[in-house]
């Protein structure tokens, strides 16, 4: 039975958030806060997912890159934007003249949400309560990696950094000020990706664009 009650953006019950200044032994390192969110319960998305999917890169990154989810390659590499989402955001970056070595590239929940048809993971949007439950950790990697830039890539790591009123149709590539980051909002690689064939270059040259905006900060 279904009682009609839209659900999409509804906090889900999760489980405690995990608190990295107790579950991390030294948190200025990313290698331990690494090996800690291994084993991270915080929410359910643990239990089906492979491997918690850590953020990757150096901690004298310059620029952050925030996502979403890990996707399905992600969760079987363990590395975030492995997949096709990465492969479009490489090219975009070396358009834009920055290039991926000197970034870290994390996302807003480290795990893969998905759901099962037949032999198939299809990607889920993960819950406010799963972005809520997995904050400690991009905390913990702002708070070490300490960039003087943050680019968030679509509306979920939007939303978790800015708060669920803000509208990147109104805001992508413009620089705004969060807790003493120059913060660049754009749009996500996969959202390029499901774009009518049409539009695909003109949605890669606007990111692009975006991202050159993230180059002049630095
Ligand atoms: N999409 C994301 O948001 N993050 C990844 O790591 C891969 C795809």
């Amino acid at each position: 039975m279904t009682t009609g009650r839209d659900t999409r953006t509804a906090p889900e019950p999760v489980g405690d958030p995990v608190d990295p200044a107790t579950a991390a032994p030294q948190l200025d390192d990313l290698e331990a806060l690494r090996a800690a969110a291994h084993d991270c319960t915080g929410c359910e998305l643990w239990e089906p997912a492979t491997q918690t999917v850590f953020g990757a890169g150096p901690s004298s990154a310059w620029l952050m890159f925030v996502g979403e989810q890990p996707g399905d390659r992600e969760d079987l590499a363990g590395e975030p934007f492995v997949g096709p989402a990465g492969k479009l955001l490489d090219r975009a970056l070396e358009q834009a003249g920055i290039t991926r070595d000197e970034t870290y590239v994390t996302n807003a929940v480290k795990h893969f949400r998905f759901e099962r048809r037949g032999s198939r993971r299809i990607h889920k949007t993960p819950a406010v309560g799963h972005v809520r439950a997995c904050r400690p950790w991009l905390d913990a990697e702002l708070r070490v990696v300490r960039p003087t830039v943050v680019a968030t890539l679509g509306a979920t790591a939007a939303k978790a950094l800015l708060g669920p009123k803000f509208r990147i149709t109104e805001s992508r590539g413009t620089v705004l000020e969060w807790e003493g980051f120059a913060l660049v909002p754009t749009i996500h690689p996969s959202a390029i990706l499901r774009l009518d064939p049409a539009e695909r270059d003109a949605g890669f040259d606007a990111l692009v664009a975006d991202l050159k905006v993230v180059a002049a900060q630095h």
